[in-house]
């Protein structure tokens, strides 16, 4: 049961152009089904890890392995089985899609080349949208949105891709305290069916109840700390370890 799986063995990634590798050796497993929380300061790297376990970025040094393929030879198929919320998005107010578009645009890259979405596509889209709340918002111009709302409809883009395995980058940043805990539950759901979730975050008060949680903490574009807890111990234990490094 490889689809779900992440390995870095080794792994150095490094920006087109730099001279140094931003991620500088890192080895990790992550198992099918698996809740991993990423967190540390800033800069240290963890846009770049979730970049590269999502065949992004060039990789100099190591391998990486996503979903049983091997992210250096076919980051095309890598990328059709893994849901990517980024970090800093921004929508022209002007860009001319709506809602249902931006979401139905999860269905697009499991399509195959010149083929349209189909019935059961927009079903599995509409099903997203409700799951976020947000098919009231279905006809609206995503540019003319709050940016909560433009999360849910990334989140809802994502979650219609059916992904094996779903990064999300810093996504409750816009998102009130109430939407959190509802987005956590969806997201505690989705690894119940085996849906493996990385999750760069500091809000380690949202995550899902059940089950254990991976803490992996980066620093300088290396894992510093990678253990299990509960999720009950899980804000304990991280604001015990940034103590001790800024001791
Ligand atoms: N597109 C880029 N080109 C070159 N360097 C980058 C780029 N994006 C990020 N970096 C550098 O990589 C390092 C890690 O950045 P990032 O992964 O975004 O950190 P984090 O997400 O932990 O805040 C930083 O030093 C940053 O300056
Ligand atoms: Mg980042």
């Amino acid at each position: 049961m490889t689809k779900g799986m992440i390995q870095l063995s080794g792994v150095q990634t490094a920006y087109e152009g730099s001279a140094l590798p931003v991620i500088k050796g890192i080895t990790c497993t992550i198992n099918p089904g698996e809740f991993v929380i990423v967190g540390g300061p800033n800069g240290a790297g963890k846009t770049t890890l979730l970049e590269t376990i999502n065949g992004l970025l060039p990789i100099v040094h190591g391998q990486v392995v996503t979903g049983g393929i091997d992210v250096a030879k076919d980051g095309n198929s890598v990328r059709k089985q893994v849901g990517y919320v980024i970090q800093n998005f921004s929508f022209d107010p002007l860009a001319p899609f709506i809602v249902s578009d931006v979401v139905m645009m999860g269905r697009f890259g499991l399509l195959g080349y010149g083929r349209r979405p189909g019935e059961e596509d927009r079903r599995i889209a509409e099903e997203a949208m409700d799951l976020l709340g947000i098919r009231d918002l279905a006809d609206r111009p995503i540019g003319k949105l709050s940016g909560g709302q433009q999360q849910k409809v990334l989140i809802a883009q994502s979650l219609a891709k059916q992904p094996d395995i779903l990064l999300l980058d810093e996504p409750f940043s816009n998102l009130d305290l109430a939407t959190r805990d509802f987005i956590c539950g969806i997201l505690a759901d989705l690894t119940r069916r085996g849906c493996t979730i990385v999750m760069v975050s500091h809000a380690f008060d949202a995550l899902p109840e059940n089950g254990s949680i991976r803490v992996i903490v980066m620093n300088d574009g290396a894992i510093t700390y990678n253990n299990t807890h509960s999720a009950s111990e899980v804000e304990r234990q991280v604001r015990g370890l940034s103590g001790r490094s800024n001791a």
